[in-house]
């Protein structure tokens, strides 16, 4: 399966968000999308607004970028996964580097994310990735495996098979520096290898994010298994954003 979602960060205001998103739906008809799954991830105060403008293009789903774990209750300025299902969204990112990073967000309670958003038929976007001084003593393959093992523990088959895997290197995240394809293919093989070691299933689809656009994303698409791209910067152009779905679509 081919993915591409879009992850907007905290860009763009409600006005703005509206405008790129009519941009995108316009661009992306049924044809250039093909059997590539588009999915977009607006502020949370773009959601419903989003998902209304998307009645009008069945092909572009609409994904949060973090949830709460629990259903309800005293979180204050928190969104649960039942409120997201509620407002028909779609799916939801998780355990994004920068959530990790800026919000000391654990494995732990990435993986309580995870369970609470299958609880609520949300598709979780696991994110995992290395930090430099990982690649840089040669555990990066061990780690970003741990990370994704936790985030996944005590899942059913069934909610395993709900899961989309974002490998998200920290160091080419709006770095500009991208990983090669080689680097992004053999991160991918290994996960897809341990997957299915661990979870009797490598069929889950692994996205690639950090730096992708156009101009590198042939060579990324073409790896045997990169399903699809998690794009920050280059999301925010619709123009970009079509020619990377154009791009994968032919992958
Ligand atoms: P950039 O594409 O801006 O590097 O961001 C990647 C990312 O973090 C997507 O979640």
């Amino acid at each position: 399966m081919k993915i591409l979602v879009g992850n907007w960060k905290m860009n763009t205001t409600p006005e703005e968000g509206i405008s790129l998103l009519e941009k995108i739906s316009n661009l992306l008809t049924n044809e250039v999308v093909g059997d590539v799954r588009v999915v977009v991830a607006p502020p949370s105060l773009h959601l419903i607004p989003s998902v209304e403008k998307l009645w009008e293009n069945p092909e572009i789903a609409v994904a949060a970028q973090n949830c709460h774990h629990k259903d309800s209750g005293a979180f204050t300025g928190e969104i649960s996964p039942e409120m997201l299902l509620n407002s028909e969204v779609d799916a939801v990112i998780l355990g994004h580097s920068e959530r990790r990073e800026y919000f000391k967000e654990t494995d732990d309670l990435v993986a309580l994310k995870v369970k609470a958003a299958l609880k609520h038929h949300l598709i979780p976007i696991v994110c995992v990735g290395e930090k430099l001084e990982q690649r840089k003593s040669g555990t990066f393959l061990n780690d970003t495996w741990t990370q994704l093992k936790i985030a996944l523990s005590d899942l059913s088959p069934e909610g395993l098979a709900d899961v989309v895997v974002a490998y998200e290197p920290v160091w080419a995240i709006g770095t500009g520096e991208v990983a090669s394809p080689d680097q992004a293919q053999e991160m991918h093989a290994f996960l897809r290898g341990k997957l299915k070691e661990t979870f009797g299933t490598g069929e889950l689809p692994i996205l690639y994010g950090g730096s992708c656009k156009p101009s590198n994303a042939d060579d990324i698409f073409a790896q045997p298994d990169v399903d699809g791209g998690l794009i920050g910067g280059a999301s925010l152009n619709a123009d970009d954003f079509l020619l990377l779905v154009e791009k994968l679509r032919k992958s």
